[in-house]
């Protein structure tokens, strides 16, 4: 299924080719056989190659054939600075679950892996601080955090893959920022690796520090371009003691949005998340899975609402008057609260499946967008006419489309509009784009509100920001790496 996506990017001759001297070197330091997955001078199958060349949504390939796993600093630095000294381009790459392409290689750029640097190094027990590596995968954190009552303040689908270095390179938002707030306010401190191999000690472990540029703000959400995340400090929440989850049906978009007003009134501090999920993205997961449906009756929209204190009655009670006066004003048409863990567990699962589940039949063309909440709806459904309209909605290949859905993170204005599709087609991308970034601008929202730009965006990038930012962003990629080694083809 995978597109040859950007045929107009050229290799960048100024880049070396990877020579077995190379390869000599990075054996040579990184040592064990583990550290090292050579294409160049080893006989290593495409096989063996696939899970650092391949993305997750089977739409972006990379050529790489070499893929460095340090297990310190020192070693990240030793190799940028080798890197950077023979002009080869790398690629960070954390548990490769992002979704624009960022952690693929377009040619033959080396990958630098994070999946050998997980320790936790730190966690003060009082302030909540952890301090951990890169490649720490964040349930594991999150795991190590419950037994000690605290909670990872980011949660996401891929949160069994991801890393916690990646999740800062991409600035990811997931399921609780509403509650938990963006990771530029949480991680409270960075140690990274410059091209040069200097190494960024910005590890501070204080929530206030007013001394000087904030310079670590510039790596959460740098995608790699600037240099290589190796380790985080992070402020971590309480763990709640009481959660509470409702799995909601409503006849329109204007309804939710009236949930949503009320959700904050009523559940105010308690209120932990608000998911969004239309028709189309909730029967696909049925369809796929084959599971129970939550409600007896079917509607166009559906949300899911999270509660997390500290007292069980009091949250409970709060909860059961909200869902009365959704249900006696006719704001939701039928609800239902889990009443245990498993419930809590399946009614997650009917949304953080969305993704997986669209990617059934081959590809999804997918948008990351923040949309003013009044106008959010919109989109999908002027996507969904420009879809039938030129009649790509079908069943075969002539005609591969197979739904045009929505979801997303509500309380945070944030949409995630989907194609699914049986196999990438340029008509499909040509109805979808720019059509989707200019609807957006027109509406003010960002043209990627939590994965990034990657290479999926890059070329977009004039629809959110103006011609005074992108230039500003350019000399900052200028001064921290002036040989353009880090993540090369993406981002701006
Ligand atoms: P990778 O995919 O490996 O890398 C992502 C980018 O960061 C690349 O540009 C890479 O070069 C760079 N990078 C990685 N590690 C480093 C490092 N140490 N230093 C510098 N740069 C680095 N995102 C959300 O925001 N919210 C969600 O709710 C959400 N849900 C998801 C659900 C699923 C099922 C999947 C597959 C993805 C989801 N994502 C979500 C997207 C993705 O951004 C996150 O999964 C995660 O933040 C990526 O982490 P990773 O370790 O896999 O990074
Ligand atoms: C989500 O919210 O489920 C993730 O961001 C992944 C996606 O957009 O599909
Ligand atoms: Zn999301």
């Amino acid at each position: 299924f995978t597109t040859d996506t950007y045929p107009e990017i050229k290799r960048d001759p100024r880049f070396a080719q990877i020579t077995k001297e190379h390869v000599a070197f990075f054996r040579e330091l990184l040592g064990k056989d583990s550290a090292l997955v050579d294409g160049v001078t080893a006989d290593v199958s495409l096989e063996d190659m696939e899970p650092y060349n391949g993305d997750w949504m089977r739409k972006y390939r990379g050529h790489c054939k070499l893929v460095l796993k340090p297990g310190s600093t020192e070693e990240v630095s030793k190799i940028l600075k080798y890197c950077n000294d023979n002009m080869l381009a790398v690629v960070p790459q954390g548990g490769n679950t992002g979704l624009v392409g960022g952690s693929i290689p377009v040619f033959d750029e080396i990958v630098v892996n994070t999946s050998r640097m997980n320790k936790i190094r730190f966690f003060d027990e009082v302030s909540g601080v952890l301090v951990a590596d890169a490649g720490v995968i964040l349930e594991v954190a999150d795991q190590f955090l419950a037994e000690k009552g605290y909670i990872f303040p980011l949660d996401l689908g891929a949160k069994g893959s991801c890393h916690i270095g990646g999740n800062v390179a991409t600035n990811a938002g997931g399921l609780r920022l509403l509650r938990y707030g963006s990771l530029h306010g949480t991680v409270l401190g960075i140690e990274a690796v410059l091209p040069d191999g200097t190494i960024v000690d910005d590890l501070g472990r204080l929530r206030k520090n007013n001394t000087g540029y904030d310079l670590k703000q510039l790596f959460i959400g740098g995608e790699g371009t600037i240099g290589m995340i190796t380790a985080v400090s992070i402020h971590c929440p309480q763990r709640p003691k009481a959660v509470n989850v409702a799995y909601l049906g409503a006849e329109s978009y204007e309804q939710l949005q009236q949930a949503f007003r009320e959700a904050k009134n009523h559940l105010s501090e308690i209120l932990s998340a608000f998911e969004m999920m239309d028709s189309y993205s909730q029967d696909l997961v049925y369809k796929v899975r084959q599971n129970k449906r939550l409600l007896e009756g079917e509607y166009p929209f559906y949300c899911l609402i999270e509660t997390s204190g500290s007292n069980p009655t009091h949250d409970s009670e709060k909860l059961e008057a909200f869902l009365d006066q959704l249900m006696t004003e006719g704001i939701v048409s039928d609800g239902v609260v889990a009443q245990d863990e498993t419930q809590i567990k399946s009614m997650w699962a009917q949304r953080e499946g969305v993704p997986e589940c669209l990617g059934h039949w081959g590809g999804v063309y997918k948008y990351d967008v923040s949309i003013p909440l009044s106008d959010l709806y919109r989109l999908v459904d002027e996507t969904r006419e420009r879809i039938e309209k030129a009649g790509l909605k079908g069943d075969t290949d002539e005609f591969p489309v197979v739904e045009v859905a929505g979801y997303g993170h509500m309380g945070d204005s944030n949409l995630h509009l989907n194609v699914a599709v049986r196999r990438y087609d340029k008509r499909v991308e040509e109805v979808l784009e720019p059509f989707v970034y200019e609807w957006i601008s027109k509406v003010n929202g960002s043209i990627s509100a939590e994965h990034g730009l990657g290479i999926a965006k890059k070329n977009y990038i004039g629809f959110s920001r103006s011609e005074t930012m992108i230039n500003l962003m350019k000399q900052i990629k200028a001064l921290y790496d002036p040989n353009g080694i880090m993540n090369p083809y993406k981002y701006l």
